[in-house]
């Protein structure tokens, strides 16, 4: 077992142990998660940074860029130290005007895991997740081909583990019927708790749960209740929103996106925060009724 002092402690996806405080690469790209980075030299930095301080688990996706943030975390830190496992999704592409269009019939998705493989500099992927839905949101469409597809591709050999991202709890035991997940990457925060029953039962079968836009993503959290709990507790709203979510459940793992080596550190430091109950009854009355997904459209 590795051992860690980041807030959060570890967890284990199927048979990789990561720690619970992981880094989302998706902002390492361009505007809007197209091309290259204003800062290619600090992008590299904050890679290398998350691993000197302990990070096990980086999220990243072969479509953020397109091929970009792949392309930064093999040219940071390849070859990867042993214990670190970058996760990755396939399932969207990108297009000229940095839509998300589905890429999820059988070729699509192969192509996407090889173009993974080799921009990571990988011959096998730890964790791939099937990214559903579309700008919208989720979509009730069947995932039984489209996981059936990434399966064979484990049974290949190139994958360890697979989970599944944008997905409805019929979804989740949809794809489960086909093979084992081991996580569920859903949008949820403390304003946008629309998985608060799935993440209890996924906890309770050992999943984890991984939520994206923990900050808010493209729509920074703002809340007059975080604003004043984290003046109070002498933090910040977003040590306030990290510290809610490792506390909200031990399978929730965290994989906070940023560009900024001096955010990656407070971030860290915040989330090890310890919220009272008190400070929890005042937080449950945040809501937020938008919807928002990696197209950074605020459905509000
Ligand atoms: N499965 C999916 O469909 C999906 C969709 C979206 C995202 N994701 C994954 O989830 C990860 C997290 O999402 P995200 O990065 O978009 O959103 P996020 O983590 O909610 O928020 C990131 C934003 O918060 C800012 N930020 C972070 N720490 C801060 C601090 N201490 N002070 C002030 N601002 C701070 C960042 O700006 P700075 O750069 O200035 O710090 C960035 O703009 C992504 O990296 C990606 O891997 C998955």
């Amino acid at each position: 077992m590795v051992s860690t002092s980041l807030p959060g402690g570890t967890w284990t996806l199927g048979d990789l142990t990561v720690t619970r405080f992981g880094y989302g690469a998706m902002q390492l790209a361009g505007p809007w998660v197209m091309g290259p980075p204003a800062d290619h030299h600090g992008a590299l930095a904050v890679l290398r940074e998350a691993v000197e301080l302990g990070i096990t688990h980086i999220d990243t996706a072969d479509a953020y860029g397109p091929h970009v943030t792949n392309r930064l975390i093999r040219e940071a830190l390849h070859p990867y130290p042993r214990d670190l496992h970058v996760v990755t999704k396939v399932g969207a592409d990108r297009d000229a005007q940095g839509g998300w269009p589905p890429a999820r019939d059988p070729a699509a998705l192969r192509r996407a895991v090889h173009d993974n493989l080799r921009n990571l500099g990988l011959d096998v992927l730890d964790l791939v997740n099937l990214r559903l839905g579309d700008a919208e949101g989720r979509r009730p469409e069947s995932v039984a081909e489209a996981f059936g597809t990434l399966a064979d591709l484990r049974r290949d050999g190139l994958i360890r583990h697979l989970g599944v991202s944008n997905a409805t709890a019929e979804q989740v035991a949809e794809a489960r019927a086909v093979a084992p997940v081991v996580c569920v990457q859903n949008m949820y925060n403390l304003a946008h708790r629309d998985d608060d029953e799935l993440i209890d039962t996924l906890a309770a079968d050992g999943i984890a749960y991984v939520p994206f836009f923990p900050l808010g993503g493209f729509s920074p959290l703002q809340s007059s209740t975080l604003s004043s709990v984290a003046t109070r507790l002498g933090a910040t709203p977003m040590a306030v929103a990290l510290a809610w979510l490792l506390q909200r459940s031990p399978n929730i793992l965290l994989i906070p996106g940023t560009s900024s080596v001096t955010h990656l550190r407070e971030n860290i430091a915040g989330a090890g925060l310890v919220l009272t109950p008190g400070d929890l009854d005042e937080l449950s009355v945040i809501r937020w009724a938008g919807t928002a997904d990696e197209s950074g459209v605020d459905h509000r």
